[in-house]
């Protein structure tokens, strides 16, 4: 991919450069998994289960296999030969088998292959299946629900933050309180559907899957298949949206890739919208108690946080928010604890800023009621309880500007004309309410590998197997290479989303910009190494015996004080058109074989609160929330973010990600929410017509402060990853300002009309 649109002179770290990518997509020539060309596919229709709990006791298949053009029908009946996966082993789910057991309803369990969609679609609506039902548990408060703690369960999760006796010290506090939250289920609805188009070539697999982790589909797919990995190929150039429904294997993708065996054919699949709901994670609904204990002056002495959450029957899948939130101020004591709550549901999964979404905003509605209750102004409180270590064994934060966020965001906000009392601010029968609320999210750096290769005449190519799920990874790996080797961003070719490049690791937990920059960075200045090497060893140059520390790169020239060559001469003398080199960046605190482990599809990521040093990108969010005073209707017409990162690669992607994230925030404040039936385990509103976002009349000012900030330790480029920062506080910042609007605190989201009516 070549990249004429980009301008030519400003390309260094931090420029706002339009995206890499942005033409491509804007005229439709980026190719997105399910548009790869292949030739003479067959198409794929799933047909999903009608129950959520039970046994499949027969299929009828012969009006289906009555309809013209039907291919292949695909049930348990003959699967059985597809391995099983285990979750959490980059698999989403353990539910992977199409039956005769039903866990969860929209289960896959078949898939009709056909010489056209409409016949397979045809086909897969004449599949006759008889169930032995039994009754579901859909969600909290149903009867059946299996409850465990989370440490003995969960594989990731089994030492949660804790800091000396904190019931005992909010027993002992001068002001407490103690109240329940809740947030809802929410859905996976990038705009690109679920699709899967595989093709053999013998005995050869390439995979088009949209995912944010090529090498764990492509290890993944060959355990399902038994097959060798290196017999895989997969293919994922551009995501159309992800936020982390792409990053695992999904149960489709074995399937898809046995269909096109048995068929000797291409198959390709793309999931309705509808079936995206079952056949894709969510976010699982979450229910919190909060203990806080505070002295009069507003110190925090303790901080008791339980968390409960819905998981499906077979997988401890789990977020396990408090081992973010329990860092976030000088807490005193802490404890914490998190409940895996079994239900007959598929296995929920990522979704932007996973663990600190719903916890963070249940604490950050704490502090507000905690706040308003000793009558401190809420951003004072949180200067209070600031803090440059954490509560968890002391360990100190490698940078931290929170207050520094508040300061700038408050300012620009307009905060000090507030009103403290609830209620008091009003507009004719409008009811003004002002909240701020704290954004936090951690610091991941993962292992990465990239080849660069630089040509005489000053093109560059940098290959890693990123992906671009619109983090602007194109973009800014074209901005690191470009700048360490002083070349132009036009002059740079990005490749990513292959898994035959370089391996990068998977693009969730935002660390993807710090990750694959670090080992660009690496790759490009092994390549200057080199150059400087040759410019100063041979006798005859003209830098001959300087030292290479005292030469930078520049305009197609290696330059000194008083001296130069240009790279065209070296290269010459080298006899080579081109040099090229591969880099293997391993973050300080990863096992010396993480890359070897990111080879075989195994995430190796360090950061956030599990080095020496606690690593968060943190920002301050202030909301404006308008409460009509008779119909209740609630509006948004002002939010302002400012936010800490480390070094931003490109101020115009950063600025994008963090608006589109206070976005997010607000819908999961006031929109969003799946609703389930409680009698059969079903989704309702599985559709863009009934699962609400906001529209553009509901989003009016969004204003993003970027804070500058430096941090050494996080990794060398010192890049903070932001990708899932805005979202969070956005909904704790909404709700707290609807207190102060109405007096009323509710504790569930979303809030709608209907809860301010009858609150
Ligand atoms: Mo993101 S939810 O960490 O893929």
């Amino acid at each position: 991919m070549t990249n004429a649109a980009a301008p030519e002179p400003k390309a260094n770290m931090g420029a706002p450069v339009p995206r890499y990518d942005a033409r491509l997509k804007v005229t439709g020539a980026a190719r997105y998994p399910a548009d790869e060309l292949a030739a003479n596919p067959a198409y794929a229709v799933l047909v999903t289960s009608a129950i959520a709990k039970g046994r499949i006791s027969g299929f009828d298949l012969d009006a289906a296999r009555a309809v013209p053009g039907l291919l292949d029908i695909l049930t348990y009946e003959n699967t059985s030969g597809l391995k099983q996966t285990k979750f959490a082993d980059g698999a989403a789910t353990s539910i992977q088998q199409l039956g005769p057991d039903i866990q969860h309803n929209g289960q896959i369990i078949a898939v009709v292959v056909a010489d056209s969609f409409e016949a397979a679609n045809e086909a897969a609506g004449e599949v006759n299946v008889d169930y032995a039902s039994e009754k579901p548990a859909a969600t909290f408060g149903a009867v059946g629900l299996v409850e465990e703690d989370a440490t003995r369960v969960s594989p990731m999760h089994k030492h949660l933050p804790a800091a000396g006796d904190a019931i005992a010290a909010i027993d002992g506090a001068d002001v407490t309180i103690d109240v329940e939250y809740g947030t809802p289920t929410q859905h996976h609805n990038p705009i690109e559907l679920f699709s899967t188009t595989c093709v053999w070539t013998g005995d050869n697999l390439t995979v088009y899957e949209p995912s944010q982790f090529v090498y764990g589909l492509k290890n993944g797919v060959a355990a399902r298949l038994n097959i060798p990995p290196e017999k895989v190929r997969v293919v994922s150039r551009f995501v159309g949206g992800a936020f982390g429904s792409k990053g695992a294997m999904t149960p489709r993708m074995a399937l898809i890739a046995l269909a096109a065996k048995r068929l000797n054919r291409p198959v390709k699949l793309v999931a309705t919208r509808a079936q995206g709901f079952t056949v894709s994670t969510y976010r699982a609904e979450t229910q919190h108690r909060i203990r806080l204990g505070a002295r009069r002056d507003g110190r925090i002495v303790g901080y008791n946080h339980e968390g409960r959450e819905i998981s499906s029957r077979p997988d401890p899948y789990v977020v396990a928010g408090v081992e973010d939130s329990a860092q976030l101020y000088a807490f005193g004591a802490v404890t914490t604890k998190v409940n895996v709550v079994h239900a007959d549901r598929g296995t929920p999964g990522y979704m932007r800023s996973p663990p600190v979404v719903p916890y963070i905003y249940a604490l950050e509605s704490a502090m507000d009621e905690m706040a308003a209750k000793l009558g401190i102004d809420p951003v004072e409180f949180r200067r209070i309880n600031d803090t440059a270590a954490s509560a968890i064994e002391n360990k100190p934060y490698s940078s931290r500007s929170l207050m520094k966020c508040y300061d700038q965001a408050a300012a620009a906000f307009g905060w000090k004309s507030r009103n403290p009392t609830p209620g008091a601010m009003r507009d004719g029968d409008w009811l003004i309410g002002l909240g701020c609320a704290t954004a936090l999210y951690p610091s991941h750096t993962g292992a990465a590998a990239a080849r660069v290769q630089l040509m005489a005449n000053g093109d560059v190519r940098v290959q890693t197997a990123a992906h671009e799920i619109g983090n602007g990874v194109y973009t800014v790996l074209g901005q690191m290479a470009a700048e360490r080797l002083a070349v132009g961003l036009a002059a740079v070719t990005v490749e990513v989303g292959d898994s035959g490049l370089p391996p990068a690791p998977v693009a969730g937990g935002s660390n993807t910009t710090a990750s694959t920059c670090n080992a660009v960075m690496k790759a490009c200045d092994a390549i200057r190494a080199k150059l400087f090497h040759a410019a100063t060893t041979a006798n005859d140059a003209p830098l001959a015996g300087r030292n290479p520390r005292d030469l930078k790169l520049q305009d197609g020239k290696i330059v000194a004080d008083n001296g130069q060559e240009k790279l065209a001469d070296v290269f010459r003398r080298l006899g080579v058109g081109s040099i090229e080199e591969y880099a293997e960046f391993i973050p300080a605190g990863l096992a010396p074989d993480s890359i070897q482990r990111l080879y075989a599809g195994k995430v190796a990521m360090t950061g956030g609160p599990q080095g020496e040093k606690v690593m968060y990108a943190q920002g301050a969010e202030f909301v404006e929330v308008r409460v009509h005073a008779l119909t209740r209707e609630i509006r948004v017409p002002r939010v302002v973010g400012a936010f800490a990162a480390g070094r931003l690669m490109n101020t115009r992607t950063v600025h994008s990600q963090l608006m589109g994230g206070m976005i997010w925030g607000i819908s999961s404040a006031l929109h969003e929410a799946t609703a389930i039936d409680p009698r059969y385990a079903r989704y309702v509103n599985d559709n863009l017509a009934d699962y609400a976002v906001p529209v553009n009349a509901d989003i009016k000012d969004v204003e993003v402060i970027l804070v500058p900030e430096t941090d050494r330790d996080v990794n060398p480029a010192g890049i903070k990853g932001l990708g899932e920062l805005a979202n969070v506080g956005t909904a704790a910042a909404v709700a707290n300002a609807v207190y102060h609007a109405t007096g009323k605190r509710l504790r569930q989201l979303p809030i709608r009309i209907e809860d301010l009516l009858t609150a």
